[in-house]
């Protein structure tokens, strides 16, 4: 079957089964592997990108659920190579270190500025809480959430 969707702003239109992950068809067919595996069963955030603007897991998402849907990941975060206010900042504070959640918190982080959410802890914390890192204990992640929405107008 064929489905058209935007990735990141750009119509895509790839031919799949129904059943297909999401997490395949951006790494493997569209070829956007800054999404990443870690788990594969929903637990760890590693996927996470947006549709429709809501932070999914998309090893967990079937490509036929995209159909007709935004998808953002993290490759559409930078412009023309500028980082974008959240990625400066976990660059800034050492939130970014193995990666391989990254690109997930990333994307965690982006529908928590949307969200319009006051960065409290508390707020940050629950924001990610379906995203798992290995490596930082979380602080300097949090810090970097919360210099990006300090540094980002209220939407
Ligand atoms: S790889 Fe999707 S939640 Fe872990
Ligand atoms: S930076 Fe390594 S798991 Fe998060």
């Amino acid at each position: 079957m064929s489905f058209a969707f935007t990735v990141n702003g750009e119509p895509v239109e790839v031919e799949a089964t129904g059943m297909r992950r999401l997490l395949d068809v951006l790494r493997e067919d569209l070829a956007l592997t800054g999404t990443k595996e870690g788990c594969g069963e929903g637990e760890c955030g590693a996927c996470s990108v947006l549709l429709d603007g809501a932070v999914v897991d998309a090893c967990l998402v079937p490509v036929s659920q995209a159909q007709g849907a935004s998808v953002q990941t993290v490759e559409g975060l930078a412009t023309n190579g500028s980082l974008d206010v959240m990625q400066q900042a976990f660059l800034e504070t050492g939130g970014a270190q193995c990666g391989i959640c990254t690109p997930g918190m990333l994307m965690a982080g982006q529908a928590f500025l949307a969200s319009g959410q006051d960065a409290t802890d508390e707020n940050i914390r629950h924001a990610i809480a379906g995203n798992l890192c290995r490596c930082t204990g979380y602080t300097k992640i949090i810090e970097a959430i919360a210099l990006a929405a300090e540094r980002s107008p209220h939407p």
